[in-house]
């Protein structure tokens, strides 16, 4: 694609905003084309896909909070038979940047589905979900350095075609290790950039039943509670690791308007995404492409790489 003022580089790929939708909030894959103009963002990522058909957890698997939702979705998609007939032959007529999201419970499945990725035309950017137990260990993949070393350089090796991006959990349950150590392994291994973060471990109580809202107890915060969470995450890793390694960073939490874009690029991330906001107002990706890009011209920049990782210490 052509380059314009907004559009950004993501490893190695020009995106023609920064703004991209996240996984899982968006369809499977082009379902919001009816009430955003896929045109005016830079990009979506797909629904997981798993290498089997998933129906989910029960329901109530969405509540309502204060500050975001709490959902326990439970990665309910097609799975992949569903994806490569229905979905895979209209990724090339998406009017926008679609990038892959991939999930399973082993590395075989993650393999799989990538393989199947890799042969699809129109896709060259797949992010891997490891915020999903692995089922030799029942660790999540992303809170095991050594099992998510070995799942994605088997992912990279069986798809060398593809450029892959590693999706983090917030929390690095159980383990010693800190987001920067994880983000360091999932590049050496082969991935090409890091999306920070999918949703925080979460629950609500219902007081009047005294019974969990959710089917399934427990379930991920998004949405403005975790913002905050996340713009020092996205700080640490660029600080950390990124800026030096030439990483990018690809920034999810709590984005509903520019401002919480432009904080995300400030802390260190390339682009950003957008999920329960558009649950909240489905033209969100649009609204905030527009309130960024105006605000890197006010701010004297003539592209969004000027302003990464661009935070003035006070004097
Ligand atoms: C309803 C719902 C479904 C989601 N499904 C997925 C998914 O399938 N794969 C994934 O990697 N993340 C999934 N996520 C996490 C989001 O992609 C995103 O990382 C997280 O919600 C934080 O961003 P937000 O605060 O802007 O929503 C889901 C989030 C929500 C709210």
């Amino acid at each position: 694609m052509s380059h314009t003022t907004s559009s950004v580089e993501l490893a190695g790929h020009t995106l023609r905003s920064p703004v991209l939708l996240a996984a899982g909030t968006c369809g499977v894959l082009d379902e919001m084309r009816d009430v955003l103009d896929l045109r005016s963002i830079g990009g979506l990522v797909t629904k997981s896909i798993t290498r089997y058909k998933r129906d989910g957890n029960p329901y109530p698997r969405i509540t309502w909070t204060r500050s975001g939702m709490i959902n326990a979705i439970g990665l309910a998609n097609p799975g992949l038979d569903g994806w490569r007939t229905d979905v895979a032959p209209r990724i090339r007529d998406v009017e926008t940047r679609i990038i892959g999201s991939i999930a399973g419970d082993s590395i075989e499945d993650y393999v799989e589905v990538t393989r199947a990725m890799d042969e699809c035309d129109g896709l060259d950017l797949v992010e891997l979900n490891v915020s999903c137990p692995n089922v030799h260990s029942g660790l999540e993949f992303g809170a095991d350095p050594g099992a998510l070393r070995e799942l994605v350089t088997s992912v990279s090796n069986a798809a060398p075609g593809l450029t892959l991006i590693v999706k983090l959990s917030p929390i690095v349950v159980g383990t010693p290790h800190t987001i920067v150590d994880i983000s360091k392994v999932a590049i050496e291994s082969g991935a090409k950039a890091i999306t920070l973060t999918n949703t925080v471990p979460a629950m609500g109580i219902d007081v009047r039943t005294r019974e969990p809202i959710l089917a399934n107890t427990t379930g991920g915060l998004s949405g403005p509670a975790i913002h905050p969470i996340v713009v020092r995450l996205v700080h640490l890793v660029y600080t950390q690791f990124a800026k030096e390694a030439g990483v990018d960073i690809v920034a999810a939490g709590g984005v509903t308007r520019w401002e919480d874009a432009a904080e995300f690029i400030l802390a260190g991330a390339t682009v950003i995404q957008i999920g329960a906001g558009s649950f909240a107002d489905p033209k969100a990706g649009r609204k905030v492409d527009r309130g960024l890009t105006k605000w890197m011209l006010d701010q004297g920049a003539s592209s969004f790489s000027e302003l990464r990782g661009a935070i003035k210490r006070p004097s």
